[in-house]
């Protein structure tokens, strides 16, 4: 296992397959949505096989598949049932919309996919009309249904922000009473170069805050050290509740995960530019020994802790969520 500059191990990579999305959240692109990155710039799902098994030899053990939607480029599936088969790779996660999931959920269940967090920032269809600028929330309510039913570990991923959705808190918290599944609330991250939009920023405590008064049972959960999440009970309540600080804390001191975008870029913090581009050196004559050499030497060359605090006070970050995978 790689163990980088720091004495973290890196053992989860974040591997975003399209920066195509069925969906416009506000937050994350505008209504005409952004200019698409042309299909020869994207790595192939044969360049991100042969890079995943490089990466599993050197200690990956974890892939979670983000986007963009993942489920809108075509093939996914072909590539989920190789990929699932690498040797070394024990997890493989998705983060998706669940616009186009129903169906594929007996197929992701058995190809053993353990855990599928779906993004869901309301459970108003107006609202989900106005934030997603798409009227899909049947499908994605019948995709969440079909994941409970095929008990695959679900986390419910909701963006809050003031005068936005923040009465969709309670409602989403009503999910875990019955629902076996996790809710967790995220603070919006200042992409896209805009800055935090103070007016509409909901701080973690502010959320619990409102969690807490209606439902004074809350009580925290132990979390695993690299969880983005800080998670909680609720009395009587079959799954949790959480909160992802994304802007208020730091995750450098536990993380273990780098990215790899749809172009191939490796960023081994969210923060960065992009330490290699993986693209141009699987289409180059490299030979695998060599590859996986400037592999070690970027995942030993990471940034310092408080890296992420520096570059989130800045709002340096100028991509869209969908180009990085989150
Ligand atoms: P697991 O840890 O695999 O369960 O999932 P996750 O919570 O990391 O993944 P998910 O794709 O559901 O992301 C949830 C939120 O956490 C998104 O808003 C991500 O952008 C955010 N997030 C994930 N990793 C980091 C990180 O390293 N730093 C920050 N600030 N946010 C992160
Ligand atoms: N801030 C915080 N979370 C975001 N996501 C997308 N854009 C942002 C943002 N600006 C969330 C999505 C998805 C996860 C990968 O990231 O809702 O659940
Ligand atoms: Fe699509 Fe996720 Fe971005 Fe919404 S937040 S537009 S679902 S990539």
């Amino acid at each position: 296992m790689l163990i980088d500059n720091h004495g973290r191990p890196i053992t989860y990579l974040r591997l975003a397959v399209t920066d195509r999305c069925n969906l416009r959240c506000f937050y994350c692109m505008p209504e005409e949505g952004i200019t698409f990155l042309p299909k020869p710039h994207l790595l192939t799902f044969e360049e991100m096989l042969r890079m995943v098994r490089m990466m599993a030899e050197l200690g990956i053990k974890k892939v979670r598949i983000t986007g963009g939607e993942p489920f809108v480029r075509k093939e996914l599936m072909s590539f989920l049932r190789a990929l699932v088969a690498i040797p070394g790779i024990e997890k493989v996660n998705i983060t998706t919309n669940g616009v186009l999931t129903e169906h594929l959920v007996p197929e992701l269940k058995a190809l053993g996919i353990s855990s599928i967090n779906l993004s869901l920032d309301t459970l108003d269809r107006e609202r989900f009309k106005e934030m997603t600028r798409r009227d899909e929330l049947p499908n994605v309510l019948r995709t969440l249904d079909a994941l409970l039913e095929h008990e695959i570990d679900t986390k419910i991923n909701a963006v809050v922000m003031a005068g936005k959705n923040d009465q969709d808190i309670l409602p989403l918290v009503g999910l875990s009473e019955k629902m076996p599944v996790s809710v967790r609330f995220i603070e919006e991250m200042p992409f896209n170069g805009s800055g935090l939009n103070e007016a509409a920023f909901m701080s973690y405590h502010k959320i619990l805050d409102i969690i807490k008064e209606a439902h004074p049972s809350l009580a925290k959960l132990k979390d695993e050290a690299s969880s983005t999440s800080y998670n909680y009970s609720i009395a009587n309540h079959l799954g949790n509740v959480g909160v992802i600080a994304a802007y208020s804390r730091t995750f450098c001191g536990t993380c273990n995960r780098i990215r790899v975008t749809p172009t191939g870029t490796l960023k081994t913090c969210l923060y960065d530019d992009g330490v290699l581009n993986i693209r141009d050196l699987l289409r180059s004559n490299t030979d695998d020994v060599e590859i996986k050499e400037i592999l070690t030497k970027v995942f030993t060359n990471r940034h310092k802790d408080g890296f992420e605090a520096e570059a989130n006070r800045k709002s340096e970050v100028t991509e869209s969520m969908t180009t990085i995978g989150g």
